[in-house]
């Protein structure tokens, strides 16, 4: 693989663990609100996470390459709201979306095919991505300042679970 094409999915591995690390950082705020629904909902999220650059890791160790594992930024650690911090989550995941497009960019412009591929399991994931914490950041603007609702969508969300994709079905 091209050198530069190596060194941009290592900062990708960092910056999906660094997505991790903001979405722990959400969980440990919604702990404190007593949104125990809404915590595990960024747990899972954050497992998530974990696993997006678990699986590029393991690309590029199939392929011979080179992992360099970073130093990961602090996230922050309080938002105004709820809905601040899901709406911090978009806008999150709207950054990694320009991120896994620019390394499609990237690959192609090396006709690196096999990595174009790679990525595109990236490319649909980011879809989910931004429908799941966009949807999670419309309901909480709806309910606005309605305990009862907000007690019932939290009770809601914290179904969600992370469950490993199986080798092939990821
Ligand atoms: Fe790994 Fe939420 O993007």
């Amino acid at each position: 693989m091209d050198a530069k094409m190596v060194e941009a999915i290592n900062d990708q591995i960092n910056f999906e663990l660094y997505s991790g690390y903001i979405y722990y950082s959400m969980g440990t705020y919604l702990s404190d609100l007593g949104l125990s629904g809404m915590t595990q909902w960024m747990i899972a999220q954050t497992q998530e996470e974990m696993f997006h650059a678990h699986k590029m890791l393991m690309f590029l160790c199939e392929r011979g390459e080179r992992v360099e594992l970073k130093a990961i930024d602090g996230p922050a650690t309080s938002w105004e709201s709820p809905l601040a911090a899901f709406e911090n989550a978009l806008e999150h995941e709207k950054i990694v979306t320009g991120r896994i497009n620019d390394l499609v960019d990237m690959a192609l412009e090396l006709k690196d095919h096999a990595t174009a591929n790679f990525l595109q399991w990236y490319v649909a994931e980011q879809v989910e991505e931004e429908a799941s914490v966009g949807g999670a950041a419309d309901n909480l603007r709806l309910i606005g300042e309605s305990g009862n609702a907000l007690f019932m969508l939290d009770k809601e969300m914290g179904a969600r679970v992370f469950t490993m994709p199986a080798a092939g079905e990821e």
